[in-house]
Order: C-alpha cells, then sequence, then structure tokens
C-alpha cells in the first residue's frame, strides 16, 4: 500500500483524516505492508491483534510487538478519544530534506539575535557530527551558516533526531528502541496529554490515590474531567496502595480512564510495590491506562545499584509485558535539570505513536535536547549518580539531626526520594499538629529565608512539612531554625 502523504502549508497542524487513517510516518516501515484501515468508529468489538493496526503511523513490526503483550482484555482503540485516534502524524519537508538550501520552513535566514560574544554550552557535535552521547546528531552545519556563532542552530527548528536522546533513554532502561519512548515538555506536558488523549472532557474520570502529586487533580480540572479519590493506606505512614478498593471502584465507575500512581509517592516518598500495580493492571473488568509517576525513581534506584535495597523499584521492567502501562519520568530531579523542561513517557509503541501524533510539533527545543544529551552521556550518568548518592548521604544526616528534635515526631514514608516528610508535634510532644507545622512553615519562609512545603493539610499528613534534601549547610540551617522555633 502506498503510503499517503498530506503535505500541510503549516507544519503547526496535525493533519486530521476523518474516517480513514494515513500511515504516513517517516519513521516507520509503513510503507511496505498493509496495514487494517478502518475509521475509529468501526473499531471490531471484540479483543484481538488487528486493534493496534488502528494507530495511524505505527509499523506492522510494532504492530506485532504491541498485540503480543498483555493483557489480553485491553483495548487501546477503545480508550483513545475517537478524534484523537483518527490523527495522523504531521510531516514537514524537513522530515525528508535535510541538506541544502533550506527555504521550506520560514526560518530566519540570517540566523539568531541574540547578541554576540553569547555563550553557549559546550557543544561538540557542531564539527563532527556526533552528538555528546555518542550519537550521530544533526547534520551541522545545514547551510554553512554561522556554524561558530550558532552552534545549537538556533534559527532552525530542532532536528527531529533531538540528539538521538530517545534511544538513549530507551537503553539506559533497558527497553527494546525509542518506540517506546515519547518526551515532553517536563513530565507535567505528558501527564496532561494522557489525559487529553484519553478522556473526554465532562464525560470521563481520573482515578487517584491521596496524598499524592497535586498535577493529576490540576490536570483533569482543566481538561473538565472528574477526580475519583481512593486514597492510599496511610496507617502509621506506610503508604501503600488500597488495591481491592481500586479494583472495585473501577468495576463501579466505566467513566474512569486513566490510574495516576505515583512511585516513589510525592509527599510519601515511598515506593509502591510492583505486585500491587501488576494486579491493577492485570484487572479484567476494567479498560483503561495505567500511569505510573516516577519522576523521584533515580533516588532509589541508585539504593538498589548500591545493594541498598534488593527488589526492582521501577515499573518500566513491567512494559515488556502489559500494554496499558504508562510510565513517566524526568530530568528535573536526580538529573538537576529542572530548567531545561524534559519529561520522559515510556509506553507500549501504540500509545507512544498516538502521543506523538497529538503533541505539538517541535515541543523539545534543541538548546534542551543537547542538554539532555549531555546529561545522559556516560559522563554525565556518573556526574548524575555521585550527585544522588551525595544527596542520599545528606538526606540520612537530616533524618538524624531531625529526629533529635524534641517536638519532631514520625518521618512519615520510607524516604525513597529527595525530601522528607516530616510531623512536627504540638507542645507536649504528643500529637501531630498542624497548626504548629503552619507556624514553622510560615515564620522559616517570612521571618528566615527558608522555604519548605507544608502538607499538614494532605490526607494522612497531618502536621507533616515537606523538607527537600538541601546542602549540607542548608540543611544544618533548617535544623537550628526548626530547634530554635520548636523550642520557644
Ligand atoms: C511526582 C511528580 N511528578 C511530576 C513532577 C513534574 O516534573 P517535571 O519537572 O518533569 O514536569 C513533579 C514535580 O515536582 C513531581 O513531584
Amino acid at each position: 500500500m502506498a503510503a499517503a502523504l498530506v503535505e500541510s502549508d503549516s507544519i503547526h497542524q496535525p493533519v486530521y483524516c476523518n474516517s480513514v487513517p494515513q500511515f504516513l510516518d517517516n519513521n516507520t516501515d509503513t510503507a511496505s505492508f498493509p496495514l487494517p484501515i478502518m475509521s475509529p468508529s468501526a473499531a471490531p468489538c471484540s479483543a484481538g491483534p488487528a486493534k493496534e493496526g488502528l494507530v495511524p503511523g505505527l509499523s506492522n513490526s510494532q504492530i506485532a510487538a504491541v498485540s503480543s503483550l498483555k493483557p489480553a482484555h485491553f483495548d487501546l482503540s477503545k480508550v483513545i478519544r475517537p478524534n484523537i485516534l483518527s490523527l495522523a502524524p504531521y510531516r514537514c519537508a524537513r522530515d525528508d530534506y535535510q541538506d541544502g538550501i533550506l527555504l521550506d520552513a520560514n526560518e530566519n535566514s540570517l540566523g539568531h539575535s541574540l547578541p554576540q560574544g553569547s555563550s553557549f554550552p559546550a557543544f561538540q557535535a557542531s564539527h563532527d557530527n556526533a552528538g555528546a552521547n555518542g550519537a550521530t546528531s544533526v547534520s551541522v552545519p545545514r547551510t554553512g551558516a554561522l556554524p561558530k556563532d550558532d552552534p545549537l542552530q538556533l534559527h532552525r527548528y530542532p532536528d527531529p533526531s533531538l540528539y538521538n536522546i530517545k534511544p538513549t533513554l530507551a537503553s539506559l532502561r533497558q527497553l527494546p528502541d525509542e518506540s517506546y519512548v515519547m518526551l515532553g515538555v517536563g513530565s507535567d506536558e505528558v501527564l496532561d496529554l494522557l489525559q487529553r488523549v484519553a478522556a473526554k472532557p465532562g464525560q470521563d474520570a481520573i482515578l487517584i490515590c491521596p496524598p499524592t502529586y497535586g498535577m493529576y487533580s490540576v490536570c483533569a480540572a482543566v481538561n473538565d474531567l472528574d477526580v475519583i479519590k481512593v486514597p492510599l493506606n496511610v496507617e502509621g505512614g506506610n503508604f501503600s496502595l488500597d488495591v481491592d478498593k481500586i479494583l472495585s471502584t473501577l468495576s463501579a465507575s466505566p467513566q474512569i480512564k486513566l490510574i495516576f500512581l505515583c512511585s516513589p509517592g510525592n509527599p510519601t516518598g515511598t515506593l509502591l510495590s510492583l505486585d500491587s500495580i501488576r494486579r491493577t493492571l492485570d484487572y479484567r473488568d476494567w479498560n483503561g491506562l495505567v500511569v505510573v509517576d516516577e519522576a523521584y525513581i533515580d533516588f532509589a534506584e541508585e539504593e538498589l545499584r548500591s545493594g541498598k535495597r534488593s527488589v526492582d523499584a521501577s515499573a518500566v521492567s513491567l512494559l515488556k509485558e502489559y500494554k496499558n502501562l504508562v510510565v513517566t519520568q524526568t530530568l528535573s530531579k536526580a538529573f538537576g535539570l529542572a530548567a531545561i523542561r524534559l519529561g520522559i513517557c515510556y509506553s507500549s509503541p501504540a500509545l507512544i505513536q498516538i502521543l506523538n501524533n497529538t503533541k505539538a510539533p517541535y515541543n523539545i527545543s534543541a538548546p534542551t535536547a543537547h542538554l539532555a544529551s549531555l546529561a545522559l552521556s556516560e559522563a554525565g550518568l556518573t556526574q548524575m549518580r555521585s550527585t544522588v548518592r551525595q544527596l542520599l548521604s545528606n538526606r540520612d544526616a537530616l533524618i538524624s539531626s531531625l529526629q533529635s528534635i524534641p517536638s519532631v515526631g514520625q518521618i512519615l514514608g520510607a524516604n525513597e526520594a529527595n525530601f522528607v516528610l516530616v510531623q512536627i508535634l504540638d507542645q507536649q510532644g504528643g500529637k501531630p499538629d498542624s497548626k504548629r507545622a503552619g507556624m514553622v512553615y510560615k515564620i522559616m519562609a517570612e521571618q528566615k529565608g527558608l522555604v519548605v512545603r507544608n502538607r499538614s493539610s494532605e490526607l494522612g499528613c497531618e502536621g507533616c512539612l515537606r523538607i527537600t534534601v538541601g546542602t549540607e549547610q542548608e540543611n544544618e540551617r533548617c535544623i537550628q531554625l526548626m530547634k530554635d522555633l520548636l523550642s520557644s
């Protein structure tokens, strides 16, 4: 079957194919084999391997890979909104032609407008075509224009290869290839996009397990979705999933299209067991996506690497088995690159293709991609791991100092991330005291110049402050202030 090419003058507009999905993505081998062509409304009702073929842009080998995954009852074509399922990947002339005089994309032919002599981050690729992670990178200079002053080719739209960060991330997480990886402007963009592709505004719902990260509900409010809550088991600060309650809620509420699980949790700092995630993935009486937000996973992974924990931490390992699983990660935490806004989504190639068909073109900037490629190089990973080890050691010291303060109660959760959740007790030193926690929080922020997070109104977090692990000096200052305030 010949691939249909839909040319769009504006490369920023996704191309809609209302009735017949067209297979347009150059990254894939779509042109060489027949794919089932059906309108989403004509999707087969029964589960079967052909249903992944409804996703425009998915290759034959990807369809085969996805249809071999569990669970058998899961039908992605019924989870994704029909208008999204029919989106074809957009194409621009640059996907086909990268060299020569490039007058196709209305870029500024005279180059960027940064003042002369502006400094650029160390850039090795401009002359030898090799990205910092050793991968082949953009073909620069494409026009011979300004390679020295514009090593990142800032006047061009980002090259789709993005310095090969997707294959690098796939191999870092032991996934087969980049078809399992999608990139977003922080994981926040991914979390929002997942809701947008799967849940119909004003009709559908998401399920969350409080206490948890606030953005799931913020995105749901923006997307006009209901939020159904099944709290974590919070007794004793253990923070585990109440799987039985989750499953019965799913059965009772078919409008739930996505579950958001946070592991390690924010603000709980606690990993969810992979067994409890598996039970949710296997549940036959529900057809939706299980999203595991692993923004803090590299802190737990480092403990695994150093032998301090023995059980697998990341749900990424389950992606080889399950097609209803999505895992999000970020370079904002362990990699220390919150400013560049790079979030990562790992899932089956079918869902990844849908997300790529839906996201804005060029959502990842060239500077971001270049900096990410440096962070993901061997040297970058070594640096990240060493920083994480230092933070873990600072965390342990912070915890033991906190425990020596009389009005400090339990440190809740399992401390698997770069923060601690600490209870402030009343003056008698007996019960958690949210009012006192609020007082400490406010005085530290407004009078002492040290800002932590007041989480005392969160379920199971009575009297709790969440303290990000700082440098040794920052932690000492925090401890000193808390001692002073709590002794008065
Ligand atoms: C649990 C959790 N998920 C996602 C994010 C957002 O991360 P990003 O910076 O990648 O958007 C945060 C940020 O604090 C977080 O705590």
